[in-house]
């Protein structure tokens, strides 16, 4: 594996899946691999998981790891090709990501969108062009439009959570929330639950429907009443407009998930990747009740980080 930025850089899903719950067994097993190697992790913006989960993955590994926020301690960085940089932009992308690639063995960016303009964000151009200038593997730690290993992190929690025969049904529900957030952890799960074996629906109000080149194949709802019936899994997550570009959605406080919501579910587990804004977007008493997967899923975030990091270096080392 050269590239992990979407699904559909992973050949066999459930080849990867038992890479990483190998990993999750025995951490150390494989850490002859990454022996004088060294990971960057390059933040344009915050982090907790992603950052430590993915440093863990790489000590794991026997890998050293080097990390930078770009955004505080980096200079600002020029995207456009041409340009005349006379204005507040100090280095040009181009060098910046060349010189890092000279440092490192793999790097992994994490470069959220702006929500400005939708065709830029929705083209990955800063990613496109991290990965063209550094010229090494890259692993994405959250790009505009895609979370990777947060979603092959929820597919190795569901598959540990789930030792039945059939199907799975699967539900991600829209949440309330005070700001604009992105549409990257919604995009990737739905990108990843359409090539799982699972029964997968999405509910969210009239006008939040998520970029269909990541939903073909879901069942679409608003009435979220609806969408639980029999669940066995409910993801919670808020998103911005994807039509009415980066905009908040208004109000829909009736879209929190609480315990009477989910009484008509197969006692279902209840997912949510974090941060999360408790009593906003999901009520304290289903984070921390029984059903909860939220500190499972923080923790697979490791081993799905050693799963990817691994197939890198095998491709590396090879
Ligand atoms: N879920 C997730 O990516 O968490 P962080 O933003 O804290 O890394």
């Amino acid at each position: 594996m050269q590239y992990f930025t979407s699904v559909n850089d992973v050949e066999n899903l459930d080849a990867l899946v038992a890479l990483a719950r190998a990993a999750k067994q025995n951490p150390y097993d494989a850490n002859h691999l990454g022996k004088n190697k060294t990971l960057g992790l390059i933040f344009m913006n915050p982090s907790l998981r992603t950052r430590l989960s993915t440093q863990k993955a790489a000590l794991n590994l026997g890998m050293q790891v080097m990390v930078m926020n770009v955004d505080k301690d980096g200079w600002a960085l020029e995207l456009e090709d041409g340009a005349v940089m006379n204005g507040t932009t100090v280095e040009h992308i181009k060098d910046a990501a060349a010189a890092m690639g000279q440092y490192c063995d793999i790097l992994g960016l994490r470069a959220f969108p702006l929500l400005k303009n939708r065709e830029q964000d929705y083209s990955e151009h800063l990613l496109r062009k991290f990965i063209a200038h550094c010229k090494i593997p890259v692993v994405s730690l959250e790009s505009a439009t895609l979370h990777p290993l947060q979603s092959l992190a929820d597919l190795i929690t569901i598959r540990e959570n789930w030792p039945h025969a059939r199907r799975p049904k699967v539900v991600l529900t829209w949440a309330p929330h005070i700001k604009a957030l992105p549409q990257a952890v919604p995009n990737s799960f739905a990108e990843w639950m359409c090539r799982a074996d699972v029964d997968f629906t999405i509910a969210h109000p009239e006008g939040l429907e998520l970029a269909e080149q990541f939903t073909a194949g879901a069942r679409i709802l608003h009435d979220q009443h609806e969408a639980l019936e029999g669940a066995d899994f409910i993801y919670v997550k808020n998103w911005s407009s994807y039509r009415d570009y980066g905009q908040p959605y208004a109000g829909a406080a009736e879209w929190l998930l609480n315990a009477a919501k989910i009484a008509h579910t197969a006692d279902a587990k209840i997912m949510h990747c974090l941060p999360v804004r408790r009593n906003v977007e999901l009520s304290d008493e289903l984070l921390d009740g029984p059903q909860s997967l939220i500190l499972q899923q923080a923790d697979n975030r490791t081993y799905a980080a050693q799963a990817v990091l691994q197939r890198m270096l095998e491709a590396i080392t090879k």
